[in-house]
């Protein structure tokens, strides 16, 4: 694996300016979450200097990778070019700055969509990703503030966003959002939506 110098050289390199500040921004913030919540810093700087590493690329050229990297995409996906950049980016990641980490892969690879699969490290670079310090949206300032308070409730209010934004937009909306959603409220509260818990749960 490459060390963070000669990553930052080469996405300075392949990013565009305006792009590889924004990279910056979400690096240096998810630093801080990593230190605050005491989760593995230089894993998580990786993986959000690089998140958009494909970004600057045209729909022909990420095209061109994903059939280069043999990316199967899904139906859904196929109709969603938004999105390709994450994971012909997580494809980058392994052949040219030679990452095997897969939970950065992850991290890279479902920074658009969520996922229920996520690590720590992943939600701290979808987190950090969406409410950088540049984001100044009046809904992204208070989970700018929550994030040093939770950071499950931190993602699932920008999911939340993310699919109240699809909606009034009729976008599609991947399953692995909503998938991603449901299972931070899974893990939180458990079947609030009945006053007791039916026998067949218990
Ligand atoms: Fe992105
Ligand atoms: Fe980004």
């Amino acid at each position: 694996m490459m060390n963070l110098e000669q990553i930052d050289n080469k996405l300075k390199k392949i990013m565009k300016k305006t792009r590889y500040r924004h990279a910056y921004r979400v690096s240096q913030l998810a630093k801080e979450i990593a230190e605050f919540y005491h989760l593995p810093v230089q894993r998580i700087i990786i993986a959000a200097l690089i998140h958009d590493c494909a970004k600057d690329y045209t729909i022909d050229d990420l095209y061109h990778f994903i059939k280069k990297y043999n990316i199967k995409l899904s139906v859904i996906e196929q109709k969603i070019p938004k999105i390709w950049h994450s994971y012909v980016g997580a494809e980058m990641a392994k052949d040219i700055f030679q990452i095997d980490d897969l939970e950065i892969l992850d991290a890279i690879r479902y920074h658009s969509t969520a996922s229920c699969k996520l690590s720590l490290i992943g939600k701290v670079v979808y987190i950090a990703d969406k409410i950088e310090p540049n984001r100044n949206l009046t809904k992204i300032k208070k989970l700018q503030k929550m994030i040093w308070e939770d950071i499950d409730l931190t993602m699932l209010g920008l999911l939340n966003q993310e699919l109240k934004y699809l909606i009034s937009k009729d976008l599609i909306i991947h399953p692995h959002t909503l998938k991603a959603r449901n299972k931070i409220i899974m893990n939180r509260k458990v079947f609030l939506e009945w006053p007791e818990q039916p026998d067949i749960l218990r």
